[in-house]
Protein backbone atom coordinates (compact mmCIF):
# COMPACT_ATOMS: atom_id res chain seq x y z
CA UNK A 1 0.00 0.00 0.00
CA UNK A 2 1.16 3.40 -1.24
CA UNK A 3 1.35 6.05 1.75
CA UNK A 4 -1.05 8.55 0.26
CA UNK A 5 -0.63 12.17 1.78
CA UNK A 6 -4.01 13.37 3.92
CA UNK A 7 -5.64 16.02 4.85
CA UNK A 8 -5.16 17.11 8.66
CA UNK A 9 -8.93 18.03 9.29
CA UNK A 10 -12.15 18.07 7.66
CA UNK A 11 -11.59 21.93 7.83
CA UNK A 12 -8.63 21.66 5.62
CA UNK A 13 -10.13 19.87 3.02
CA UNK A 14 -12.87 22.08 2.76
CA UNK A 15 -11.12 25.53 2.89
CA UNK A 16 -8.51 24.05 0.19
CA UNK A 17 -11.64 23.24 -2.41
CA UNK A 18 -13.22 26.39 -1.39
CA UNK A 19 -10.06 27.80 -2.03
CA UNK A 20 -10.20 26.28 -6.04
CA UNK A 21 -13.95 27.15 -6.51
CA UNK A 22 -13.36 30.84 -5.02
CA UNK A 23 -11.49 32.33 -8.03
CA UNK A 24 -11.54 35.36 -10.56
CA UNK A 25 -14.70 33.60 -11.80
CA UNK A 26 -17.33 34.85 -8.90
CA UNK A 27 -15.57 37.95 -8.84
CA UNK A 28 -15.21 39.11 -12.19
CA UNK A 29 -17.48 36.64 -14.30
CA UNK A 30 -20.49 36.03 -12.08
CA UNK A 31 -21.80 39.65 -11.55
CA UNK A 32 -21.53 40.63 -15.30
CA UNK A 33 -23.55 37.03 -16.17
CA UNK A 34 -25.78 37.42 -13.99
CA UNK A 35 -26.69 41.24 -14.86
CA UNK A 36 -26.91 39.80 -19.03
CA UNK A 37 -28.71 36.85 -18.09
CA UNK A 38 -31.93 38.35 -16.60
CA UNK A 39 -30.50 39.69 -13.30
CA UNK A 40 -32.67 39.05 -10.41
CA UNK A 41 -34.43 36.33 -12.90
CA UNK A 42 -30.89 34.12 -13.78
CA UNK A 43 -31.08 33.22 -10.25
CA UNK A 44 -33.79 30.44 -11.23
CA UNK A 45 -31.51 28.81 -13.71
CA UNK A 46 -28.56 29.72 -11.66
CA UNK A 47 -29.91 27.39 -8.80
CA UNK A 48 -31.09 24.79 -10.98
CA UNK A 49 -27.68 24.44 -12.67
CA UNK A 50 -25.84 24.44 -8.94
CA UNK A 51 -28.74 21.30 -7.71
CA UNK A 52 -28.67 19.26 -11.32
CA UNK A 53 -24.88 19.50 -12.23
CA UNK A 54 -22.93 21.43 -9.73
CA UNK A 55 -23.44 19.52 -6.45
CA UNK A 56 -24.20 16.00 -8.18
CA UNK A 57 -21.02 16.36 -10.08
CA UNK A 58 -19.41 17.83 -7.41
CA UNK A 59 -20.21 14.35 -5.42
CA UNK A 60 -19.53 12.22 -8.05
CA UNK A 61 -15.19 13.76 -8.15
CA UNK A 62 -15.31 13.59 -4.54
CA UNK A 63 -16.52 9.72 -4.25
CA UNK A 64 -14.09 8.67 -7.18
CA UNK A 65 -11.50 10.40 -5.47
CA UNK A 66 -11.85 8.91 -2.34
CA UNK A 67 -13.13 5.48 -4.11
CA UNK A 68 -9.82 4.90 -6.07
CA UNK A 69 -7.48 7.05 -4.29
CA UNK A 70 -5.29 8.46 -6.67
CA UNK A 71 -5.38 11.48 -8.98
CA UNK A 72 -7.78 12.28 -11.87
CA UNK A 73 -5.64 9.55 -14.77
CA UNK A 74 -5.18 6.79 -12.34
CA UNK A 75 -8.84 7.09 -10.71
CA UNK A 76 -10.49 6.47 -14.58
CA UNK A 77 -8.04 3.70 -15.39
CA UNK A 78 -8.62 2.10 -12.03
CA UNK A 79 -12.81 2.59 -13.08
CA UNK A 80 -11.70 1.47 -16.67
CA UNK A 81 -8.31 1.12 -18.41
CA UNK A 82 -9.82 2.66 -21.34
CA UNK A 83 -10.41 5.54 -19.54
CA UNK A 84 -7.06 6.65 -18.49
CA UNK A 85 -6.75 9.28 -21.38
CA UNK A 86 -9.67 10.99 -19.70
CA UNK A 87 -8.07 12.22 -16.63
CA UNK A 88 -5.10 13.05 -18.85
CA UNK A 89 -6.54 15.16 -20.83
CA UNK A 90 -8.19 17.17 -17.92
CA UNK A 91 -4.43 17.20 -16.31
CA UNK A 92 -3.52 18.91 -19.58
CA UNK A 93 -6.06 21.68 -19.25
CA UNK A 94 -5.00 22.38 -16.33
CA UNK A 95 -1.66 22.86 -16.88
CA UNK A 96 -2.20 24.86 -19.91
CA UNK A 97 -4.29 27.26 -17.68
CA UNK A 98 -1.91 27.11 -15.04
CA UNK A 99 0.33 28.94 -17.58
CA UNK A 100 -1.62 32.17 -18.05
CA UNK A 101 -3.66 32.39 -14.71
CA UNK A 102 -0.42 33.74 -12.93
CA UNK A 103 0.08 36.60 -14.91
CA UNK A 104 -3.16 37.61 -14.26
CA UNK A 105 -2.32 37.42 -10.46
CA UNK A 106 0.85 38.90 -10.91
CA UNK A 107 -1.20 41.72 -12.42
CA UNK A 108 -3.03 42.11 -9.97
CA UNK A 109 0.03 42.48 -7.84
CA UNK A 110 1.37 45.17 -9.40
CA UNK A 111 -2.23 46.87 -9.81
CA UNK A 112 -2.75 46.54 -5.90
CA UNK A 113 0.78 48.87 -6.01
CA UNK A 114 -0.28 50.90 -8.77
CA UNK A 115 -3.60 51.45 -6.41
CA UNK A 116 -1.68 53.70 -3.95
CA UNK A 117 -0.76 56.34 -6.25
CA UNK A 118 -3.29 55.90 -8.63
CA UNK A 119 -0.47 55.11 -11.27
CA UNK A 120 -3.33 54.81 -14.06
CA UNK A 121 -3.80 58.49 -13.70
CA UNK A 122 -7.16 59.65 -15.59
CA UNK A 123 -7.34 56.98 -17.94
CA UNK A 124 -7.41 53.95 -16.47
CA UNK A 125 -8.75 52.08 -19.85
CA UNK A 126 -5.67 53.56 -21.87
CA UNK A 127 -3.46 53.11 -19.31
CA UNK A 128 -4.13 49.08 -19.47
CA UNK A 129 -4.41 48.28 -22.58
CA UNK A 130 -1.06 50.80 -23.69
CA UNK A 131 1.00 52.16 -20.77
CA UNK A 132 0.48 48.67 -19.24
CA UNK A 133 0.42 46.05 -22.08
CA UNK A 134 2.22 47.79 -24.63
CA UNK A 135 4.84 49.58 -23.29
CA UNK A 136 7.41 48.78 -25.36
CA UNK A 137 5.76 51.46 -27.68
CA UNK A 138 4.73 54.32 -24.82
CA UNK A 139 8.15 53.44 -23.28
CA UNK A 140 6.61 53.89 -19.61
CA UNK A 141 8.17 50.67 -18.19
CA UNK A 142 10.90 50.52 -21.33
CA UNK A 143 9.85 46.87 -21.76
CA UNK A 144 7.23 45.27 -20.51
CA UNK A 145 8.57 41.58 -19.74
CA UNK A 146 10.58 43.01 -16.70
CA UNK A 147 7.70 44.78 -14.76
CA UNK A 148 5.42 41.42 -15.06
CA UNK A 149 8.19 39.42 -14.16
CA UNK A 150 9.19 40.07 -10.51
CA UNK A 151 5.38 39.51 -9.21
CA UNK A 152 5.24 36.48 -11.88
CA UNK A 153 8.09 34.90 -10.33
CA UNK A 154 7.38 35.78 -6.99
CA UNK A 155 3.58 33.77 -7.57
CA UNK A 156 5.78 31.05 -8.78
CA UNK A 157 8.05 31.07 -5.49
CA UNK A 158 5.26 31.34 -3.18
CA UNK A 159 3.13 28.00 -5.20
CA UNK A 160 6.38 26.10 -5.49
CA UNK A 161 7.00 26.39 -2.16
CA UNK A 162 3.23 25.63 -0.51
CA UNK A 163 3.19 22.26 -3.03
CA UNK A 164 6.82 21.53 -2.35
CA UNK A 165 5.51 21.06 1.58
CA UNK A 166 2.83 18.96 1.12
CA UNK A 167 -1.10 17.92 1.13
CA UNK A 168 -1.07 19.12 5.06
CA UNK A 169 1.76 21.83 5.69
CA UNK A 170 1.30 23.25 2.35
CA UNK A 171 -2.06 23.61 0.43
CA UNK A 172 -4.08 23.17 3.65
CA UNK A 173 -2.27 25.21 5.47
CA UNK A 174 -1.95 27.91 2.94
CA UNK A 175 -6.09 27.91 2.44
CA UNK A 176 -6.41 28.73 6.27
CA UNK A 177 -4.64 31.64 5.94
CA UNK A 178 -5.77 32.99 2.40
CA UNK A 179 -9.36 32.38 2.74
CA UNK A 180 -10.41 34.04 6.01
CA UNK A 181 -8.50 36.70 4.90
CA UNK A 182 -9.65 36.55 1.39
CA UNK A 183 -13.20 36.54 2.97
CA UNK A 184 -12.78 39.18 5.61
CA UNK A 185 -11.20 41.82 3.04
CA UNK A 186 -13.64 41.34 0.57
CA UNK A 187 -16.09 41.74 3.04
CA UNK A 188 -14.96 44.87 3.90
CA UNK A 189 -14.91 45.94 0.21
CA UNK A 190 -18.83 45.16 0.06
CA UNK A 191 -19.50 46.91 3.14
CA UNK A 192 -17.89 49.96 1.94
CA UNK A 193 -19.23 49.74 -1.43
CA UNK A 194 -22.59 49.22 -0.56
CA UNK A 195 -22.51 52.69 1.73
CA UNK A 196 -21.14 54.87 -1.11
CA UNK A 197 -23.98 57.17 -3.07
CA UNK A 198 -25.09 55.91 -5.88
CA UNK A 199 -25.11 51.86 -4.85
CA UNK A 200 -28.45 51.61 -4.22
CA UNK A 201 -29.14 51.69 -8.18
CA UNK A 202 -26.20 49.66 -8.72
CA UNK A 203 -28.11 47.03 -6.69
CA UNK A 204 -31.47 47.83 -8.12
CA UNK A 205 -30.24 47.16 -11.63
CA UNK A 206 -28.33 43.71 -10.58
CA UNK A 207 -31.32 41.98 -8.99
CA UNK A 208 -34.15 43.62 -11.01
CA UNK A 209 -35.48 40.43 -12.93
CA UNK A 210 -35.90 40.14 -16.37
CA UNK A 211 -38.29 37.11 -16.58
CA UNK A 212 -38.32 37.10 -20.42
CA UNK A 213 -34.79 35.55 -20.26
CA UNK A 214 -35.94 32.06 -18.49
CA UNK A 215 -37.42 30.75 -21.50
CA UNK A 216 -34.37 31.52 -23.90
CA UNK A 217 -31.82 28.34 -24.27
CA UNK A 218 -28.75 30.54 -24.23
CA UNK A 219 -29.35 31.90 -20.59
CA UNK A 220 -29.68 28.05 -19.53
CA UNK A 221 -26.11 27.38 -20.83
CA UNK A 222 -25.03 30.52 -19.47
CA UNK A 223 -26.06 29.05 -16.01
CA UNK A 224 -24.54 25.63 -16.57
CA UNK A 225 -21.41 27.57 -17.88
CA UNK A 226 -20.68 29.48 -15.15
CA UNK A 227 -21.49 26.66 -12.47
CA UNK A 228 -19.02 24.42 -14.45
CA UNK A 229 -16.12 26.82 -14.31
CA UNK A 230 -16.88 28.09 -11.00
CA UNK A 231 -16.89 24.98 -9.14
CA UNK A 232 -13.69 23.71 -10.80
CA UNK A 233 -15.49 20.67 -12.11
CA UNK A 234 -14.15 18.52 -14.83
CA UNK A 235 -10.92 20.20 -14.11
CA UNK A 236 -9.18 16.39 -12.52
CA UNK A 237 -8.86 18.90 -9.29
CA UNK A 238 -11.65 18.19 -6.89
CA UNK A 239 -10.78 14.16 -7.82
CA UNK A 240 -7.14 14.58 -6.64
CA UNK A 241 -8.36 16.77 -3.67
CA UNK A 242 -11.20 14.06 -2.74
CA UNK A 243 -8.57 11.30 -2.73
CA UNK A 244 -5.96 13.09 0.32
CA UNK A 245 -9.21 12.55 2.46
CA UNK A 246 -9.50 10.11 5.00
CA UNK A 247 -11.30 6.96 4.73
CA UNK A 248 -14.07 7.83 7.31
CA UNK A 249 -14.73 11.07 5.43
CA UNK A 250 -18.45 12.51 4.74
CA UNK A 251 -18.69 13.31 0.84
CA UNK A 252 -22.38 14.45 0.12
CA UNK A 253 -22.49 17.13 3.09
CA UNK A 254 -18.86 18.20 2.20
CA UNK A 255 -19.79 18.80 -1.71
CA UNK A 256 -23.04 21.00 -0.48
CA UNK A 257 -20.85 23.07 1.88
CA UNK A 258 -18.64 23.57 -1.09
CA UNK A 259 -21.48 24.25 -3.18
CA UNK A 260 -23.12 26.53 -1.17
CA UNK A 261 -19.78 28.79 0.08
CA UNK A 262 -18.83 29.09 -3.85
CA UNK A 263 -22.53 30.78 -4.28
CA UNK A 264 -23.21 32.80 -1.25
CA UNK A 265 -19.19 34.33 -2.32
CA UNK A 266 -20.50 34.60 -6.17
CA UNK A 267 -23.42 36.38 -4.77
CA UNK A 268 -21.54 38.45 -1.94
CA UNK A 269 -18.87 39.36 -5.10
CA UNK A 270 -22.03 40.33 -7.42
CA UNK A 271 -23.64 42.76 -4.86
CA UNK A 272 -20.07 44.61 -4.05
CA UNK A 273 -19.50 44.82 -8.26
CA UNK A 274 -22.80 46.33 -8.30
CA UNK A 275 -22.87 48.64 -5.64
CA UNK A 276 -19.08 50.12 -7.37
CA UNK A 277 -20.38 50.15 -10.71
CA UNK A 278 -23.73 51.99 -9.09
CA UNK A 279 -21.62 54.66 -7.14
CA UNK A 280 -19.40 54.94 -10.66
CA UNK A 281 -22.43 55.71 -12.79
CA UNK A 282 -23.77 57.96 -10.40
CA UNK A 283 -20.18 60.36 -10.26
CA UNK A 284 -19.46 60.29 -13.88
CA UNK A 285 -23.22 60.64 -14.88
CA UNK A 286 -23.63 57.41 -17.78
CA UNK A 287 -25.93 54.89 -17.00
CA UNK A 288 -24.98 51.70 -15.41
CA UNK A 289 -25.42 49.22 -18.38
CA UNK A 290 -22.74 51.30 -19.88
CA UNK A 291 -20.39 50.87 -17.21
CA UNK A 292 -20.84 46.87 -16.74
CA UNK A 293 -17.74 44.78 -17.90
CA UNK A 294 -16.41 41.26 -17.09
CA UNK A 295 -12.88 39.77 -16.78
CA UNK A 296 -9.94 41.68 -17.99
CA UNK A 297 -11.92 44.44 -18.20
CA UNK A 298 -13.94 44.80 -14.94
CA UNK A 299 -10.78 44.09 -12.82
CA UNK A 300 -8.05 46.53 -14.61
CA UNK A 301 -10.35 49.26 -16.49
CA UNK A 302 -13.46 49.44 -14.70
CA UNK A 303 -12.22 48.93 -11.21
CA UNK A 304 -9.08 51.33 -11.33
CA UNK A 305 -11.43 54.04 -12.03
CA UNK A 306 -13.74 53.30 -9.07
CA UNK A 307 -11.24 53.45 -6.99
CA UNK A 308 -9.88 56.73 -8.39
CA UNK A 309 -13.61 58.25 -7.05
CA UNK A 310 -13.56 56.56 -4.09
CA UNK A 311 -12.40 57.97 -0.28
CA UNK A 312 -9.49 56.57 1.14
CA UNK A 313 -8.66 54.80 -1.97
CA UNK A 314 -5.50 53.76 -2.07
CA UNK A 315 -6.60 51.37 0.97
CA UNK A 316 -9.45 50.05 -0.99
CA UNK A 317 -7.38 49.13 -4.10
CA UNK A 318 -5.17 47.53 -2.26
CA UNK A 319 -7.76 45.49 -1.03
CA UNK A 320 -9.68 44.77 -4.04
CA UNK A 321 -6.34 43.64 -6.10
CA UNK A 322 -5.20 42.21 -3.02
CA UNK A 323 -8.51 39.72 -2.73
CA UNK A 324 -7.55 38.91 -6.80
CA UNK A 325 -4.34 37.90 -5.83
CA UNK A 326 -5.52 35.63 -2.70
CA UNK A 327 -8.39 34.29 -4.63
CA UNK A 328 -6.07 33.50 -7.66
CA UNK A 329 -3.35 32.11 -5.57
CA UNK A 330 -5.26 29.09 -4.16
CA UNK A 331 -7.14 28.27 -7.34
CA UNK A 332 -3.39 28.32 -8.56
CA UNK A 333 -2.52 25.84 -6.16
CA UNK A 334 -5.35 23.56 -7.01
CA UNK A 335 -4.69 23.57 -10.46
CA UNK A 336 -1.22 22.42 -10.22
CA UNK A 337 -1.44 19.97 -8.13
CA UNK A 338 -2.94 17.98 -10.75
CA UNK A 339 -0.56 17.40 -12.37
CA UNK A 340 2.09 17.38 -9.56
CA UNK A 341 -0.18 14.09 -8.47
CA UNK A 342 -0.70 12.74 -12.06
CA UNK A 343 3.24 12.74 -12.86
CA UNK A 344 3.89 11.26 -9.19
CA UNK A 345 1.90 8.58 -9.96
CA UNK A 346 2.51 7.79 -13.53
CA UNK A 347 6.30 7.77 -12.59
CA UNK A 348 6.83 6.47 -9.47
CA UNK A 349 8.51 10.14 -8.85
CA UNK A 350 8.96 11.57 -5.15
CA UNK A 351 6.25 14.44 -4.67
CA UNK A 352 9.10 16.83 -4.32
CA UNK A 353 10.65 15.62 -8.18
CA UNK A 354 7.31 16.37 -9.60
CA UNK A 355 7.11 19.56 -7.79
CA UNK A 356 10.25 20.70 -9.37
CA UNK A 357 9.15 19.47 -12.95
CA UNK A 358 5.90 20.43 -12.93
CA UNK A 359 6.15 23.63 -11.46
CA UNK A 360 9.10 24.53 -13.32
CA UNK A 361 7.62 23.25 -16.95
CA UNK A 362 4.57 25.61 -16.05
CA UNK A 363 6.35 28.32 -15.00
CA UNK A 364 8.88 28.98 -18.43
CA UNK A 365 5.68 28.28 -20.67
CA UNK A 366 4.01 31.00 -18.63
CA UNK A 367 6.81 33.31 -19.48
CA UNK A 368 4.93 33.29 -22.91
CA UNK A 369 2.05 35.07 -21.59
CA UNK A 370 3.57 37.56 -19.69
CA UNK A 371 5.16 38.95 -22.91
CA UNK A 372 3.72 41.60 -24.77
CA UNK A 373 0.74 40.35 -27.06
CA UNK A 374 0.29 38.02 -24.49
CA UNK A 375 -3.97 38.96 -23.48
CA UNK A 376 -4.36 37.99 -27.24
CA UNK A 377 -2.85 34.86 -26.48
CA UNK A 378 -4.34 34.67 -23.06
CA UNK A 379 -7.78 35.33 -24.41
CA UNK A 380 -7.96 32.87 -27.38
CA UNK A 381 -6.58 30.12 -25.05
CA UNK A 382 -9.03 30.52 -22.17
CA UNK A 383 -11.99 30.89 -24.94
CA UNK A 384 -11.27 27.25 -26.41
CA UNK A 385 -10.47 25.77 -22.98
CA UNK A 386 -13.63 27.28 -21.86
CA UNK A 387 -15.72 26.29 -24.79
CA UNK A 388 -14.34 22.94 -25.87
CA UNK A 389 -11.51 21.99 -23.31
CA UNK A 390 -13.63 21.62 -20.65
CA UNK A 391 -17.09 21.52 -21.92
CA UNK A 392 -16.21 18.33 -23.92
CA UNK A 393 -14.09 16.39 -21.93
CA UNK A 394 -16.93 17.35 -18.91
CA UNK A 395 -19.65 15.32 -21.34
CA UNK A 396 -17.01 12.29 -21.44
CA UNK A 397 -16.54 12.13 -17.77
CA UNK A 398 -20.66 11.53 -17.41
CA UNK A 399 -21.28 9.14 -20.43
CA UNK A 400 -18.48 7.25 -19.17
CA UNK A 401 -19.59 7.33 -15.47
CA UNK A 402 -23.26 7.45 -16.28
CA UNK A 403 -22.95 4.99 -19.20
CA UNK A 404 -20.52 3.11 -20.48
CA UNK A 405 -18.50 2.10 -17.64
CA UNK A 406 -21.89 1.84 -15.67
CA UNK A 407 -20.21 3.18 -12.26
CA UNK A 408 -23.18 5.20 -11.12
CA UNK A 409 -24.60 2.59 -8.59
CA UNK A 410 -21.07 1.76 -7.30
CA UNK A 411 -20.16 5.34 -6.84
CA UNK A 412 -23.49 6.04 -5.57
CA UNK A 413 -22.95 3.17 -2.51
CA UNK A 414 -20.15 4.02 -2.11
CA UNK A 415 -21.06 8.02 -1.42
CA UNK A 416 -24.10 6.39 0.92
CA UNK A 417 -21.48 4.30 2.76
CA UNK A 418 -19.27 7.68 4.25
CA UNK A 419 -22.08 10.54 4.27
CA UNK A 420 -25.02 12.12 6.36
CA UNK A 421 -26.57 12.89 3.19
CA UNK A 422 -27.91 9.93 1.21
CA UNK A 423 -27.65 9.95 -2.82
CA UNK A 424 -30.62 8.52 -4.51
CA UNK A 425 -32.38 8.94 -7.72
CA UNK A 426 -31.72 12.90 -8.27
CA UNK A 427 -28.29 12.03 -7.72
CA UNK A 428 -28.15 9.78 -10.94
CA UNK A 429 -30.61 11.46 -12.85
CA UNK A 430 -28.61 14.35 -12.83
CA UNK A 431 -25.42 12.64 -13.63
CA UNK A 432 -26.75 10.21 -16.83
CA UNK A 433 -29.61 11.95 -17.63
CA UNK A 434 -29.63 15.98 -17.56
CA UNK A 435 -25.57 16.97 -16.92
CA UNK A 436 -24.67 14.92 -20.49
CA UNK A 437 -27.65 16.49 -22.44
CA UNK A 438 -27.13 20.40 -20.94
CA UNK A 439 -23.03 19.56 -22.33
CA UNK A 440 -24.04 18.31 -25.45
CA UNK A 441 -26.10 21.03 -26.27
CA UNK A 442 -23.52 23.39 -24.92
CA UNK A 443 -21.11 21.78 -27.12
CA UNK A 444 -23.78 22.15 -30.05
CA UNK A 445 -24.52 25.76 -29.52
CA UNK A 446 -20.78 26.98 -29.81
CA UNK A 447 -20.15 24.67 -32.50
CA UNK A 448 -22.94 26.70 -34.33
CA UNK A 449 -21.76 30.11 -33.03
CA UNK A 450 -18.26 29.61 -33.87
CA UNK A 451 -19.40 28.34 -37.69
CA UNK A 452 -21.07 31.71 -38.49
N1 LIG B 1 -13.22 27.94 -10.00
C1 LIG B 1 -12.40 29.10 -10.23
C2 LIG B 1 -13.24 30.34 -10.27
O1 LIG B 1 -14.47 30.30 -10.19
O2 LIG B 1 -12.66 31.38 -10.44
C3 LIG B 1 -11.71 29.09 -11.51
C4 LIG B 1 -10.88 27.93 -11.82
C5 LIG B 1 -9.76 27.69 -11.11
C6 LIG B 1 -11.21 27.14 -12.85
C7 LIG B 1 -8.97 26.65 -11.45
C8 LIG B 1 -10.44 26.12 -13.19
C9 LIG B 1 -9.33 25.88 -12.49
F1 LIG B 1 -8.58 24.88 -12.85
NA1 LIG C 1 -15.86 29.84 -8.36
Amino acid sequence: MEDRSQWGTRLGFLLAAMGSAIGLGNIWRFPATAYANGGGAFFIPYLFALITAGIPMLIMEYTIGHKYRSSAPRSFKRISKGMEWLGWWQVAISFIISTYYPVIVAWAVMYAYFSIGQTWGNDPEGFFAVDFLQVSEAGVFGSMVPTVLYPLLAIWIIVFIILFRGVKKGIELANKIFIPLLILSFLLIVIRAVTLPGALAGLDAFFAPDWSTIRDGSVWVAAYGQIFFSLSIAFAIMITFSSYLPKKSDITNNAFITGFANSSFELLAGIGVFAALGFMSSQIGEPISDVVRSGVGLAFMVFPAIISEMPASGFFGVLFFGSLVLAGLSSMVSISETYIAGIQEKFNFSRRTSVIIGTGAAAILSLFFANQGGLNLLDTVDYFINNYGVALVGLFEVLAIGWFARELKALQSHANGVSDIMIGTWWRFSIAVITPAVLGYMMLQNLRTDMM
